[in-house]
């Protein structure tokens, strides 16, 4: 298997220049250069409004339709006429809800979990609208030595779907926990179950907006409906873009577009306005950055490889974090602990216990000593927070250390080094 080649990964992103160490990457991550130049590119040569007949204007769609076709590469979707742009992944949930809300009727169920907000707010607003009736598949401990060690079982979530399920809403990969939710296998099992039952329909939504940056989403091997990831998260700039099956986009979205364009096979269905061009063209940055990763120039074998390097920064933090000293000290990590190709470098972890130490407390020493950034608090996935048991003070949340495939074992132990410190 081909292994990524650090310090030419590390060239490709001015920011990481300056030795800073940037540890809060499920945040946001640092741009690509390939991005950054199309951006300047779109703004300094192409910069105009899009649809006309003229020639900078022919270039300038030309542009923008290339984001599209990257954007269905990075979803692994059929066509670019199921794929789409807007400022943020929050709000292309928000828009999805409401151009489904014609086909919502009362009495539906919706099978949400408690991650991130833009991916429950919205159903839980579109359910309040149409009398539809809200589910949870809440994480439970998977260790009965650490209360926090939460997962997703499968076995928990199938006893929710009932023939009334009309809507399952997960995260491929929390932004807190930083275990990868098997969506393949989620879901095949939800739909198999949905239709023993005879449900009516079911469309399954996915925030890929975590998951994006370290393992390759594949919308048409997971039988899902709905998709959004984040481009500042994965390299790029901010903006996001989603994914909607074709056949769904046909028969159960309403357009929340001007009543006069004719969007009904379209993306634009759901896109009400102009995607922010430049930063659509800017993401077609992406795409050949992550297959420029190994010499296959192949996206699978990238985010392969990508992998690969992530379990070793995993595996120096949380064996640091598990260690018998630390868990005495009272050192609980939130989410599951063990070295997994399940789990992604986003580590959270309390420190708990009579000794406690208050999670602003600790990134604030972070804050200190300088040249590194990491955060604390609840991150958006509030209910998730709030409903760990023992309680936690959901404002002050978890310490969370989050790295991506540029970061090196060298930074992880100088923030290991720093934790020492504070847990001595
Ligand atoms: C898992 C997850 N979903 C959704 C979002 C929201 O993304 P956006 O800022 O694009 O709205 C975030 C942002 O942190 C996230 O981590």
């Amino acid at each position: 298997m081909a292994t990524l080649d650090i310090d030419k990964v590390r060239t490709s992103f001015p920011a990481l220049k300056s030795g800073y160490i940037y540890g809060d990457n499920a945040g946001g991550s640092q741009a690509v250069q390939g991005v950054i130049d199309r951006i300047t590119d779109y703004l300094s040569n192409t910069n105009v409004q899009l649809g006309a007949d003229y020639s900078i204007g022919v270039q300038s769609n030309q542009r923008v339709a290339e984001g599209a076709a990257s954007a269905a590469a990075l979803f692994n979707a059929g066509s670019v006429d199921e794929v789409g742009f807007g400022p943020s992944s929050t709000m292309l949930f928000e828009n999805l809800a409401r151009a489904l809300e014609n086909d919502i009727q009362a009495g539906d169920e919706f099978i949400i979990t408690e991650e991130h907000e833009a991916n429950n707010g919205p159903w839980k607003r579109l359910a309040a609208r149409r009398g539809a009736v809200l589910k949870y598949w809440r994480p439970t401990p998977t260790s009965s030595e650490n209360p926090y060690s939460v997962g997703y079982k499968i076995d928990e979530l199938l006893p929710l779907v009932t023939s009334k399920t009309r809507i399952a809403a997960i995260s491929a990969c929390s932004n807190i926990l930083g275990s990868i939710v098997p969506v393949k296998e989620v879901v095949k099992a939800l739909r198999n179950r949905a239709k023993e039952l005879g449900a009516r329909k079911v469309e399954v939504s996915v925030d890929c907006v975590a998951y994006a940056p370290h393992r390759r989403i594949d919308v048409r091997g997971w039988d899902i409906d709905f998709c959004v990831f984040a481009l500042y998260k994965i390299y790029g700039a901010h903006n996001a873009a989603f994914y909607i099956r074709s056949s769904t986009l046909q028969s159960s979205l309403t357009s929340i577009a001007h009543h006069f364009l004719k969007v009904d096979s379209k993306p634009y269905k759901v896109q009400p306005g102009g995607p922010g061009y430049e930063l659509v063209y800017g993401a077609t940055g992406v795409l050949p950055y992550l297959q420029s990763l190994t010499p296959a120039n192949d996206l699978e074998a990238s985010f392969n490889a990508i992998a690969l390097h992530e379990q070793t920064l995993v595996k120096s933090l949380l064996t640091f974090l598990t260690d018998a000293k630390q868990v005495e000290r009272g050192v609980r990590v939130v989410g599951q602990s063990k070295v997994e190709l399940s789990r992604v470098p986003t580590i959270s972890f309390v420190v708990v216990g009579q000794n406690a130490i208050k999670s602003k407390d600790i990134v604030g020493i972070f804050d200190n000593k300088g040249g590194i950034g990491i955060r604390y608090g609840h991150f958006y996935a509030y209910t998730l927070i709030d409903n760990l048991s023992p309680k936690l003070d959901v404002d002050d949340g978890v310490v969370r250390i989050s790295f991506v495939h540029y970061n090196t074992v060298g930074e992880v132990e100088r923030v290991i080094d720093i934790l020492k410190e504070i847990l001595a």
